[in-house]
């Protein structure tokens, strides 16, 4: 049995105030416990925002990460710092960072084994471009993520990663992915991991969807075999959405 994740990614949204304000708006709702729930604020709001999910199951996530513990690496935050923070999970090669700030599958690879060896869980972005989905080339370049995601990850670490398919056409585009094509992509990369590890890894690992994912398409999303949970930006700033969306 997949435990169903849902969660919130605030990208460059909410001053401290804000997110506190945004966090108190769904902590004043009754959540679905049997659902995981995961706000991914900004790293100013981290240590606040952790305090005020105190004595809830709500789950706080950092939206990046650097791989080593410190250094010279003016403007980056270590896993150490987040770890102390009581960081659960952390994005790592979100299309937006693979876009804007050179994020390479060789950097998202460093990233996703220094969170695992800190206890932070890797929630781990994939998606092809509109170019790539219009060019049949889908499934070759999610592949090719996932494996160079992956490498020299063990079998063991798999269950404390999450994989979120979002086709980049469908962030904040207002566009979705249909649920068929979700569910088909949240299979193939499904088949892809028992391919490199085994049967009860392809099982287990749990697998997001991401992109657009509103209250009114969640539902159908997640009655899909293969997906196990919503990655979503633009509707988890509003408290009531996501109350919605976790609530499905
Ligand atoms: P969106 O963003 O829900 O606003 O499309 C999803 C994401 O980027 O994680």
């Amino acid at each position: 049995m997949r435990i169903p994740i849902i969660a919130g990614n605030w990208k460059m949204n909410n001053t401290i105030s804000e997110s506190l304000a945004l966090v108190d708006g769904i902590k004043s709702n009754k959540l679905d416990e049997e659902v995981e729930k995961v706000v991914a604020v900004p790293f100013t709001s981290l240590s606040e925002v952790k305090k005020a999910l105190e004595g809830t199951d709500i789950k706080l996530a950092a939206q990046n990460m650097h791989w080593e513990d410190s250094g010279a690496y003016t403007g980056e935050v270590s896993p150490l710092m987040l770890k102390e923070i009581g960081t659960d999970y952390c994005i790592i090669g979100h299309s937006e960072r693979r876009q804007y700030f050179n994020e390479i599958d060789e950097s998202v690879n460093k990233k996703i084994k220094s969170a695992l060896k800190h206890g932070i869980k890797p929630i781990v972005c994939v998606g092809e471009t509109l170019e790539e989905r219009e060019s049949g080339k889908e499934e070759i370049v999610v592949k090719e993520q996932v494996l160079k995601a992956l490498e020299g990850v063990d079998k063991e670490d798999i269950k404390n990663i999450v994989i979120a398919y979002e086709p980049i056409w469908a962030i904040g585009t207002g566009k979705t992915a249909s649920s068929d094509d979700a569910n088909h992509m949240c299979g193939f990369i499904r088949k892809t991991i028992g391919d490199k590890y085994d049967e009860n890894t392809k099982e287990s690992v749990r697998i997001q969807y991401g992109g657009s994912v509103k209250p009114s398409t969640i539902k159908e999303l997640m009655s899909k075999e293969e997906i196990d949970g919503a990655l979503v930006g633009g509707a988890s700033l509003v408290a009531g959405d996501f109350v919605k969306l976790v609530n499905y």
